[in-house]
């Protein structure tokens, strides 16, 4: 059977983008495999999802822990423990530090509603709409130390319409995310499977 790149995802809600993920990754061919997920949010709907799958899914609660440090020192372990080699971030809703994410360099993708560079953080959908923009779209890309600004991997556009609310415009993107992720881990798993021997 073909090696395949361990994958964690991290999620902190519905979890639509980590189910996209997980159904890629059911396709014998896929070069990553879901092993973990995990949530921030011990009520994050997406951790009963997959379970359904039959998916080891836990809560890491933020509230736990004294500090974000202590809540990272606790993800990175358990990331090491499960032989984690990438994380998809999926609607994960925590800025994770400069320190962890030097750790991983490389190693975690991120999803963002909008064509970055345009649009970084929250709102995306309203204020595109507020420049009259006539597309946005969704951007796969690295996890840097600086906010949604790490090299882009893929992105994929949609067209404003003239009667978009931020809601519909939201959904046409979603729609695009499932699509658009699965490829943009794909190629990064592709990439790894080359470049890295197997973990110990
Ligand atoms: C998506 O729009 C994603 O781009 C953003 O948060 C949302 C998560 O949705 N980062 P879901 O939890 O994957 O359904």
């Amino acid at each position: 059977m073909m090696r395949k790149i361990k994958l964690a995802i991290l999620i902190s809600g519905r979890g639509s983008n980590m189910e996209s993920l997980i159904r890629a990754c059911a396709d014998p061919d896929f070069p990553a495999e879901v092993t973990l997920v995990l949530s921030n949010k011990p009520d994050a709907l997406g951790l009963e999802k997959a379970q359904k799958a039959g998916i080891k899914a836990l809560a890491l609660d933020q509230k736990a822990y004294t500090g974000r440090s202590e809540f990272e020192i606790a993800l990175h372990n358990l990331l090491i423990e499960n032989k984690i080699e990438l994380v998809c971030l999926a609607g994960f809703m925590k800025i994770l530090s400069p320190d962890f994410v030097r750790k991983w360099t490389d190693r975690i993708l991120n999803i963002h509603p909008s064509l970055l560079p345009d649009y970084p953080g929250l709102n995306t959908y309203e204020r595109a709409l507020a420049d009259r923009r006539a597309e946005s779209g969704c951007t796969i890309h690295y996890v840097t130390a600086e906010m949604d600004a790490g090299p882009i991997i893929l992105q994929h556009r949609v067209l404003v319409l003239p009667d978009d609310t931020p809601d519909r415009l939201a959904a046409r993107i979603l729609e695009q995310e499932h699509i658009a992720y699965p490829l943009a881990l794909r190629l990064v798993a592709e990439n790894l499977l080359k470049s890295a021997p197997a973990p110990a």
